[in-house]
């Protein structure tokens, strides 16, 4: 069931109004293809959520661009195609997009999660997938946008921030808003700290738009 109805947690009380008792239904897997460049805890919770059968999902391809890093060791545990696309061999971001469009095509992927993926995408990965790309961000968008969200967060002050799955369009971090969690900064509260409590809630929210596309909730102005 992906919803958390624990009335004492103050994030949840503060989470986007989609709470639903269960979406997952039977019928074709959404086929994932996702991109991430580090940990891949968020990579771990979805396929967590299809594992536990609250999201209807397949993982074709993990695509990643830093060699040995910890999510591609994720995805070989999980027994998903890991495929290495190094940007420092690619002379521009488009070169790379190109070879992350291949990939994907490949692998026969329809929706893109961009999971922790720390490149600026372009229109050529972009108009190969229209409305077909998901990203989680570690701020409540549209405050705190690019990297370093989380010290932007902590560097202005915020009492409350969070995160956003979103779709991905040209403009970095903006596109239509599906799910958002918020966190509230704690006094002593440091870089990691606030991180590591905002990413409880990403493992939460992104399996949680993932299975909302997967029904069908969530249309794209191209559907
Ligand atoms: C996540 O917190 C995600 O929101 C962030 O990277 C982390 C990846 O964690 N993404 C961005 O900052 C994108 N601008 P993970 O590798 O453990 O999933």
């Amino acid at each position: 069931m992906i919803s958390n109805s624990d009335p004492t947690d103050l994030t949840l009380s503060l989470v986007s109004p989609i709470v639903l008792p269960s979406l997952f239904k039977e019928g074709t897997p959404l086929k994932l293809g996702i991109m991430a460049s580090g940990n891949g805890s968020n990579f771990e919770a979805i396929a967590e959520a299809i594992a536990s059968k609250q999201l209807n999902a397949r993982i074709q391809v993990l695509v990643y661009n830093n060699p040995g890093i910890k999510a591609a060791a994720r995805a070989e545990r999980w027994g998903v195609a890991a495929v290495l696309l190094n940007h420092r061999e690619y002379k521009r971001r488009e070169d790379l997009d190109a070879a992350i469009v291949e990939t994907l095509r490949q692998y026969e992927v329809e929706w893109i999660v961009m999971a922790g993926w720390m490149r600026i995408v372009t229109p050529v990965l972009i108009d190969a997938f229209p409305d077909r790309i998901v990203n989680i961000h570690p701020s409540l968008l549209p405050s705190f946008k690019g990297v370093r969200a989380v010290e932007q967060a902590l560097d202005a002050g915020v009492k409350i921030t969070g995160c956003t799955v979103h779709l991905v369009c040209p403009e970095v971090d903006s596109g239509l808003i599906l799910v958002q969690a918020a966190v509230p900064v704690l006094p002593d509260d440091t870089p990691e700290t606030l991180h590591s409590r905002i990413q409880v809630q990403e493992h939460r929210i992104l399996p949680q738009a993932l299975a909302q596309l997967a029904v069908g909730m969530v249309r794209s102005k191209r559907d």
